[in-house]
């Protein structure tokens, strides 16, 4: 056998893994360039993204509005949005070389002349500014105007690669409100984009807390062995927000905590908590482990019992007195959508049997926290008998996700003293207080993956359907059972919330 010559630079793979990759010649159109989301997130993360040098210089942006914007509008737009949002430090000559490239269309989705125009946008960009043919079409709108979006890109040959160039489709969630709409939703995109061609945004799966599960998980010996029904007595995943709904009335009423939340973000974090190791991390091994999670998962019998829905009513947020979600603007005083949500899932694999994953969800809590307790089983014996362990609760590994991002432990401990007297304490890990380097925005890490054509982070629509099909019975469940359960702005919910896991012996953690 004719061995293979020697690499000349050995480091070259450790190298490429290490330093950030930057995109290759390319544009993004944003479609909804007016709303919230554009402009505290994908804008500012654009230029993020331009700031640590991870943009190709021609790199170019295009605004899809009905608006009567010149260029020079748009690009005021998107400065103020940089200016207050932006991550990094504001440099006036990223600013301007930036800038150079953005473009706006007026017009609105049904308008075959704005498309036109769009063409001959795209076409003047790959002339005037080597974008080379590569385009993605960021879908920032509410998923009804999809059909329109989608329809005219095809119809004026945007979603057409030619040779060597592509292009690709950004969906930002909600995908649907149940599997039905979630299929049809796939249907229109599908019809024109390959599936290769389509990136899903849930935008948690960019946040580096998030991707740590796997490492923490996989990366260590010291986890993993107890990962398992043998060790650990559940899971609680929680994403607690201390904000009401503020103007997003119109997208929020009927959708709901579960729909908006639980379905992507958390059913995303229980399946990289519960899954088995992926051979790689290449999008398909990752895919496939946390598709047989979600397949596995199982709904309690009784839904009543092992779900809870809430809704703010007034009371408190950070020392002001706020409204209930009844009264907020453009919401019916008749409104039954929930603002928390609370359920119980069981995993039905060797793993996991026995062990309930318990996820909630709520808006007006105490406090802003995201964070993966995996909750251990007591000590099968505590040597104790004449020692006070009152104080003693069950061991955890919890990985805070937001806003104080880290990993703590909490086991048991002598406290000083003459007595074997013993308390819990808390062992912390703190990203600020490790590495220098700041996290970039979970936005920043998925355009740029987009722009570069890096599946992982993204989900299929096989992990779409499989979501809506353990959230589609509790949502039809919770349509004929009555109107949520108040709960004051400023609490931890409703105490319908308490008491399912009071049934279970068990309480929710007070992050
Ligand atoms: C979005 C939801 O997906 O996530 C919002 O639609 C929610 O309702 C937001 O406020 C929270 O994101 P983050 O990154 O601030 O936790």
């Amino acid at each position: 056998m004719i061995p293979d010559p020697p690499d000349p630079n050995p480091l070259r793979d450790a190298q490429d893994r290490r330093l950030p990759q930057i995109a290759g010649p390319c544009g993004m159109v944003i479609f909804g360039v007016t709303g919230d989301l554009s402009r505290k997130k994908l804008m500012p993360a654009i230029y993020d993204l331009a700031n640590r040098g991870l943009l190709p210089p021609g790199f170019s942006l295009v605004g899809f509005a009905r608006r009567d914007w010149a260029h020079q509008d748009f690009a005021q737009i998107v400065h103020d949005a940089v200016k207050e949002y932006a991550r990094t430090d504001y440099r006036e000559e990223v600013w301007r070389q930036l800038a150079k490239g953005f473009r706006f269309v007026p017009g609105d989705f049904s308008d075959d002349v704005a498309f036109a125009q769009l063409r001959d946008t795209i076409e003047e960009l790959d002339r005037e500014r080597g974008t080379a043919g590569n385009h993605a079409f960021y879908l920032s709108i509410p998923p009804r105007f999809f059909p329109d979006v989608v329809g005219q890109l095809k119809e004026h040959g945007l979603a057409e690669e030619r040779s060597g160039s592509w292009r690709r489709v950004v969906v930002e969630k909600p995908f649907g409100h149940d599997l039905k709409s979630a299929q049809e939703l796939n249907a229109i995109v599908s019809e024109v984009f390959p599936p290769e061609a389509v990136f899903r945004i849930d935008h948690y799966l960019g946040k580096e807390t998030v991707q740590n599960i796997l490492a923490l998980r996989f990366a260590n010996q010291l986890f993993e062995p107890i990962w398992n029904s043998n060790y650990v007595d559940h899971v609680q995943i929680t994403m607690a927000e201390d904000i009401g709904i503020g103007g997003r009335a119109g997208y929020y009423d009927g959708i709901g905590a579960a729909r908006d939340v639980i379905q992507n973000h958390l059913v995303q974090l229980m399946a990289l908590t519960a899954m088995e190791e992926p051979t790689s991390f290449d999008a398909h091994s990752l895919r496939t482990e946390k598709q047989k999670v979600l397949r596995s998962v199982q709904l309690p019998d009784d839904l009543d019992l092992h779900t809870a829905r809430g809704q703010y009513a007034a009371g408190w947020a950070g020392g002001e007195k706020v409204k209930g979600f009844l009264d907020e603007e453009d919401i019916p005083r008749s409104s039954t959508t929930e603002t928390f949500a609370a359920i119980k899932l069981a995993i039905d694999t060797r793993r996991w049997a026995g062990v309930p994953f318990y996820l909630r969800h709520g808006k007006r809590l105490g406090r802003r926290v995201t964070e993966v307790a995996v909750v251990f089983k007591r000590a099968p014996h505590l040597p104790f008998t004449q020692t006070a362990t009152e104080e003693l609760g069950h061991n955890a590994l919890v990985i805070r996700v937001q806003p104080d991002e880290g990993v703590t432990v909490r086991f048991g401990s002598k406290v000083p003293g003459g007595a074997m007297e013993i308390r819990d304490v808390n062992m912390d890990f703190a990203y600020g207080g490790a590495f220098v380097e700041s996290s970039p925005e979970a936005y920043e890490r998925l355009i740029l993956d987009v722009l570069l054509g890096e599946p992982p982070l993204f989900p299929q629509h096989e992990e779409v359907e499989l979501s809506w099909r353990i959230l589609d019975p509790i949502l039809e469940h919770w349509a004929t059972s009555g109107k949520p359960q108040a709960y004051p702005s400023g609490t931890w919910g409703p105490s319908s919330a308490e008491e399912m896991l009071a049934r279970d012996g068990r309480v929710w953690r007070r992050p």
